[in-house]
């Protein structure tokens, strides 16, 4: 059994895995080698070779318990037809929608558009079996592919003025995100993913009572389909106001916290296993610091299954050597 399902399948308490949101990514220099040969982030994110590489990369450098796959969110997007592009400095701009168009996409066409992710996860999950590490495979949620995919960019804090204008338009565009994200779970873990994690990066932008029509019951769905291919399933609704509510109706097999929320509170509220927290920016001070912060959520999570994470991903301009005190200080615990 592999440390991370020893936790959040067997909710076992007396180990802590860990592994990094965005731990393939700009803070590693042998990435950014990479990256500075591939201008385009879409295509790399398709060439298998190298995003198997850009997957193993932290692996390599740290002991951590599991490989998440190098692709992005906005990667489903793109399998059906819709444009789009990583903007340096700017992020993520996505074309315009077409719905006809896209109500049009079969499923042979769009897994072959994003088919290299597939192969990067065959080649990875067979390198992770054979050391006992457990390979992620992700999706984003339902509403927070609506939002970039209606948004066009990354909304910061508000999304655009008539968001919400044409609500039949919406919900034809969710039923055709929620078709092929079952078809691109279902290729993941064919080909050797055996966890997924759910990033609704954008739950904290709505009003509460939007909740159950955006939030709890698209992702309800997801989360039924993934136990029904036997896999664990972690959701992360960031900036969402109730974790142990989202918990109650969604029920995944762990929930991963962000950093605003008050670890103490959620150890004591929530049951099922909880992984991450930590703010990434603690990691931007200094190693006193880092490791008092660790240790806080080692101590307060010591009786609960739990999987040392984030509270978001790490920033670029994070330190190596903060990095190595974080994964020894949890594997020292
Ligand atoms: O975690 C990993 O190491 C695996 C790879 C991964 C990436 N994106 C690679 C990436 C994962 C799991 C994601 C998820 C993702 N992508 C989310 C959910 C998590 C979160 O951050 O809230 C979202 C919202 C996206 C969309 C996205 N992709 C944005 C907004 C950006 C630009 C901002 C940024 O952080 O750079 C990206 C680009 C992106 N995705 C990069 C990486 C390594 C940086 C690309 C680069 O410029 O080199």
């Amino acid at each position: 059994m592999t440390p991370l399902y020893e936790v959040i399948v067997n909710k076992k308490t007396t180990i802590n895995p860990i592994w990094i949101m965005r731990q393939a990514g700009r803070y590693l220099p042998e990435f950014r080698e990479i990256r500075k040969e591939n201008s385009n982030f879409v295509k790399l994110c398709l060439n298998h070779e190298l995003s198997t590489k850009i997957t193993l990369q932290p692996i390599k450098r740290f002991n951590l318990d599991a490989a998440i796959i190098f692709s992005d969110i906005l990667m489903l997007p793109y399998g059906l037809n819709q444009k789009v592009e990583f903007k340096k400095d700017f992020g993520p701009v996505l074309g315009n929608l077409d719905i006809n168009l896209m109500s049009n996409i079969n499923e042979d066409d769009f897994i072959e558009k994003i088919n290299p992710i597939y192969k990067a996860i065959k080649s990875v999950s067979l390198e992770m079996n054979l050391k006992n590490k457990n390979t992620i495979g992700f999706v984003g949620a339902p509403w927070t592919l609506l939002v970039y995919m209606i948004n066009q960019k990354s909304p910061k804090i508000n999304l655009k003025k008539n968001f919400f204008k044409d609500i039949s338009l919406i919900k034809k565009i969710l039923l055709i995100i929620e078709k092929f994200l079952k078809i691109h779970i279902k290729n993941q873990v064919e080909n050797g993913a055996n966890v997924i994690q759910i990033f609704d990066s954008w739950a904290g932008l709505l009003n509460e009572k939007d909740y159950f029509n955006y939030i709890y019951a698209p992702t309800l769905n997801l989360v039924n389909y993934v136990k029904s291919l036997n896999v664990p399933v972690i959701c992360f609704p960031r900036g969402i106001k109730n974790y142990k509510k989202f918990c109650d109706e969604v029920k995944p097999d762990a929930i991963n916290i962000d950093y605003n929320v008050d670890p103490l509170a959620v150890s004591k509220d929530i049951k099922i296993p909880i992984q991450g927290g930590l703010d990434p920016k603690i990691l931007l001070t200094d190693k006193e610091n880092l490791k008092r912060n660790i240790l806080k959520y080692l101590d307060i999570f010591k009786d609960h299954p739990y999987v040392f994470n984030l509270g978001h991903g790490i920033l670029p301009n994070t330190d190596l050597e903060m990095v190595k005190i974080l994964t020894n200080t949890v594997k020292d615990y």
